[in-house]
């Protein structure tokens, strides 16, 4: 089959190319899927799974990519729930080999039946993003109906399917970035947008839960917005941490101050499973 292959670790993307490998055998709870749209993210070529397995031996060349959505080709033994010629999407283990091939072995449990009105393409964009955001605000934050969130990076990647899952639940969402990214946040169910470089944060009022889906650690946004919210009296200060990336703590310090901050910023310590439960 075709696949796109690393091979190069200093080459970085220059050194991806196109071969013919074998196609992959279902071990034992892997399902094979025939990839129809992928998801690659650059900086996994930073990330040492790519180039080693779990027990840190080398495994180029390596297959890139972990999103994915197609359809069932082969069920390997041990797996149930999923169907030969189902529709599907989820995440590539960070270890494995990924998405960007005509095939690849997945296990059962890190896949999701396919609504038949979503495109693949659709679909395979959603995984990382989409569970960097679900995870942030259920299992981390555990955002309640009728609480205020105020979601930094409202119009980003994480930050926008942020502000749609908290609306949906029944938040009421306040959204930050610049002003180019205030009809995205609005049109996407944020009730209020504050522009950090035009507006003060304090018009934000007090907040349950801040979501950090902001991309910098300092910027055009300047400081003067540090210690600008203020905890609900009652609220309990706790501090919910995605990750332990260093680049997160400048952002944190300058608007963690209400009740529950949740922080993306590295993916190393994020989990994600495609089947992570609805809230309540
Ligand atoms: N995307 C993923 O799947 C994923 C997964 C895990 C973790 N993360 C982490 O999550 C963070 C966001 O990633 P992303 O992919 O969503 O990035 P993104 O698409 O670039 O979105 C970031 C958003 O934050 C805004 N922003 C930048 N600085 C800000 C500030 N100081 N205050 C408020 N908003 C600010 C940006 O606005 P402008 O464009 O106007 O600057 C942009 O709308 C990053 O730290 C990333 O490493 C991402």
């Amino acid at each position: 089959m075709h696949a796109v292959i690393a091979r190069d670790r200093a080459a970085g993307a220059a050194g991806l190319g196109v071969s013919d490998i074998p196609r992959p055998h279902a071990a034992e709870n892997d399902v094979i899927v025939r990839v129809h749209a992928a998801g690659f993210t650059p900086g996994e070529l930073d990330w040492p799974s790519t180039w080693t397995d779990r027990a840190g031996r080398d495994r180029t060349p390596s297959v890139p990519g972990h999103e994915l959505s197609g359809v069932v080709t082969e069920l390997g033994y041990g797996t149930t729930g999923l169907t030969i010629g189902q529709r599907v999407f989820g995440l590539a283990d960070w270890a494995r080999d990924g998405s960007l091939a005509e095939y690849t072995a997945v296990e059962a449990r890190n896949l999701a039946p396919l609504p038949a009105d979503i495109d693949h393409t659709v679909a395979a964009a959603l995984p990382i993003s989409g569970l960097t955001a679900w995870q942030g605000l259920f299992d981390h934050a555990h955002l309640k109906a009728g609480q205020t969130i105020l979601i930094h990076g409202a119009a980003g990647g994480v930050g926008s399917i942020a502000v749609q899952l908290a609306h949906e639940l029944g938040a009421r969402v306040i959204g930050t970035g610049r002003a180019a990214g205030r009809d995205t946040a609005l049109g996407l169910g944020a009730d209020e947008f504050v522009d950090l470089e035009r507006d003060r944060l304090e018009t934000a009022g007090e907040v349950d839960v801040v979501f950090d889906g902001s991309s910098r650690k300092s910027g055009p946004y300047g400081r003067s917005q540090r210690r600008a919210l203020r905890s609900p009296p009652t609220g309990e200060s706790r501090e919910k941490r995605l990750s332990g990336s260093p680049r997160t703590d400048d952002r944190r310090e300058q608007r963690a101050v209400a009740g529950t901050v949740a922080a993306v910023g590295c993916r190393g310590a994020v989990t994600c499973w495609p089947r992570a439960r609805r809230p309540g």
